[in-house]
């Protein structure tokens, strides 16, 4: 058996998470086939086989490994946890980690509440509520104001926009601490409005 560590998690596809190991040594691990997998232990009694993604070569760095998330899997969220785990010391703006949804402790804020807010699109100036039930990513969209999305769950980063004026309440797994304690960013899809205004830059 050898002794690994999670090095990176990042996206493959839709639903897969490619997990980059090393080992724990820094040596360099068996060669391998083409087509050959490897088993996992990822702790006691839960073993995993997977295939490795990489070209064989005789003696690698490191092995690739593709995993699907199903959310019911245990496989893939002791992978992402001792990446985590093993990055705790690093600088967060130097960690690269996608989650395929977000993470519970993060996005479930205990101090949060869903209260109605009124967003501002700075554009128009136009005013609009958004309900306990609404996001502010609908608005704009509905106006035919472009805003890029794409996992709907706080975990990629891609509907980030200015907030201009107002306290966002963050809900999602992105925007580091400084950016947070910043306060001129607000991802419009999972996040909301800690007062009961907010000015967006759209
Ligand atoms: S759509 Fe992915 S973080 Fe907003």
């Amino acid at each position: 058996m050898i002794a690994a560590v999670v090095a990176g998690c990042g996206a493959l596809a839709v639903g897969i998470c490619l997990v980059e190991l090393r080992a724990s040594d820094g040596s360099r691990l068996p060669g391998f086939a083409a087509g050959d997998y490897i088993d996992l232990e990822l702790g006691p009694g839960l073993v995993r086989s997977y295939p490795l993604c990489d070209i064989p070569v005789a003696a690698p760095d490191r092995y690739r490994v593709a995993v699907a998330l199903d959310p019911a899997s245990t496989a893939a969220v002791p992978m992402l946890d001792a990446y985590v785990a093993a990055t705790e010391a690093i600088p967060p703006d130097r960690v690269h980690l996608e989650r395929f949804r977000a993470d519970p402790a993060v996005v479930t804020d205990p101090g949060g509440s869903n209260e109605s807010f009124e967003i501002q699109l700075a554009g128009t100036g136009a005013c609009f509520m958004i309900g306990s039930e609404e996001n502010s990513l609908d608005v704009p969209l509905d106006h035919d104001i472009d805003v890029e999305f794409s996992c709907m769950a706080g975990t990629c980063g891609s509907c980030r926009v200015k907030a201009l004026e107002g306290t966002s309440e963050h809900r999602d797994t992105i925007l580091t601490q400084a950016e947070r304690d910043a306060g001129d960013t607000i991802l419009v899809y999972c996040s909301r409005a800690k007062g009961s205004r907010l000015v967006l830059d759209l």
